[in-house]
């Protein structure tokens, strides 16, 4: 009982992000830490293998640039395997170099993500997909009847279109462009080194990461950040303590959500970001106004539960964010080219 007792009372005051930060025991004497994380977050689900036609065809679409306005730009302009599905900039680029207007997450988690986009003006990934091709600022295109044009005229894609989505009539179209992708993007999460941790492997995770985790744990970041995704899953406001731009250094406020919603409510209120990958995806926060991930765990810490870390937790803390990357998936690459038309008869 001795033992028992003051354990289970101090992994429940960790659980609910209350426990001060010194009560951390020592990394591997916290013999709690599996349990207590078991309770917040989830191992990935299996993915869908990648072998079936819509994926096929949707990583195709994923690496086009020939439907864009300028020829240059596919969702791999911005979303790139080197970068693990993101692109390092503060704000991405798009046709005839016009800016985005926020920075470009990866996409790797985005199949487990509640909605789209910082702000969550799009409920799915695969809505997400149908109405990138018109953005003025990414591929340009007038309307989508434009894109079904220049996806007519390729030879090879009316086939693929037609053996992904058989028995319609004409199965080149919005929808399908969507589905498509979508069905590529959903074949891409792959389990990390913490998934094999929450499976019950405990050396999974090094001693410092371990620490981390618990740190991560006891000073509330969990409060948000929990879940499968550790985030992607609800939404809250970026400064629930201070005003998030005081500490970015940004001159020019995005209201967030407010601005898709029109409701004041809304005002600096974000997506809760997935952080699984997040050490690979620097720039970090909506407008990638933070370089590092220290810094952006510093800014968190701040803005979102009013404590300023102390340098050794965040360097903690930084330390478990890194067991969250995941391997790059082979097929995240573009396909070889079409052969000729007639091999696709
Ligand atoms: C010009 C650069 C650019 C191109 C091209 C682009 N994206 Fe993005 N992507 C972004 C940016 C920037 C965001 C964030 C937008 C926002 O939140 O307002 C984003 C967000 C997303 C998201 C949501 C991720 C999340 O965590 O919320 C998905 C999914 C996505 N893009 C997939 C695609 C697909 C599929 C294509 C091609 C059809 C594509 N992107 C083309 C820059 C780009
Ligand atoms: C009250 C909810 C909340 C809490 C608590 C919270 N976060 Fe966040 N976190 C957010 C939101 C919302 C964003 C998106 C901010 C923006 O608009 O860019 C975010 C963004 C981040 C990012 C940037 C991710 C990216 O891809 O750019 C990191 C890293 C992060 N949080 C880590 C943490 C850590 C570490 C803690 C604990 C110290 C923490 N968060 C606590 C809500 C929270």
């Amino acid at each position: 009982m001795k033992f028992f007792v003051p354990a289970s009372i101090s992994a429940m005051l960790a659980v609910a992000g209350l426990a001060a930060a010194t009560a951390a025991p020592a990394a591997g004497a916290d013999a709690s830490l599996l349990t207590d994380a078991q309770k917040l977050f989830r191992p990935l689900p299996a993915s869908p293998s990648g072998a079936n036609e819509q994926a096929e065809l949707g990583r195709r679409l994923f690496f086009e640039n020939r439907v864009s306005a300028d020829g240059n730009v596919s969702c791999s302009h911005c979303h790139l395997p080197e970068l693990q599905g993101a692109d390092g900039l503060p704000k991405s680029f798009g046709v005839f170099g016009k800016i985005n207007p926020r920075n470009a997450p990866t996409i790797f988690n985005a199949a487990l993500q509640f909605k789209a986009h910082w702000r969550g003006d799009r409920e799915t990934i695969e809505e997400q997909a149908e109405k990138s091709p018109t953005g003025a600022v990414s591929f340009g295109n007038p309307d989508f009847a434009a894109v079904i044009a220049k996806l007519r005229s390729i030879p090879g894609y009316p086939g693929l279109f037609a053996k992904a989505f058989p028995g319609e009539a004409d199965p080149v179209t919005q929808k399908n462009w969507g589905r498509a992708i979508g069905a590529f993007e959903r074949t891409l999460p792959r389990p990390t080194r913490f998934d094999a941790f929450l499976k019950g492997d405990e050396k999974a995770l090094s001693p410092a990461e371990q620490a981390g985790l618990r740190k991560f744990i006891a000073v509330g970041c969990a409060g948000c950040h929990d879940g499968v995704g550790l985030g992607g899953a609800s939404f809250a406001k970026f400064g629930v303590v201070s005003d998030y731009w005081k500490e970015t250094g940004v001159a020019e406020p995005d209201k967030g959500r407010a601005d898709v919603t029109k409701n004041d409510a809304d005002l600096y209120v974000f997506k809760v970001p997935s952080l699984r990958n997040v050490a690979k995806t620097a720039p970090y926060f909506h407008d990638g106004s933070v370089a590092e991930l220290p810094r952006a765990v510093r800014v968190m810490g701040k803005t979102q539960l009013g404590v300023d870390l102390a340098d050794k937790d965040v360097e903690s803390i930084v330390a478990f964010l890194g067991a969250l990357t995941q391997p790059v998936p082979a097929d995240y690459s573009a396909p070889a080219p079409f052969p000729d038309a007639a091999a696709h008869k």
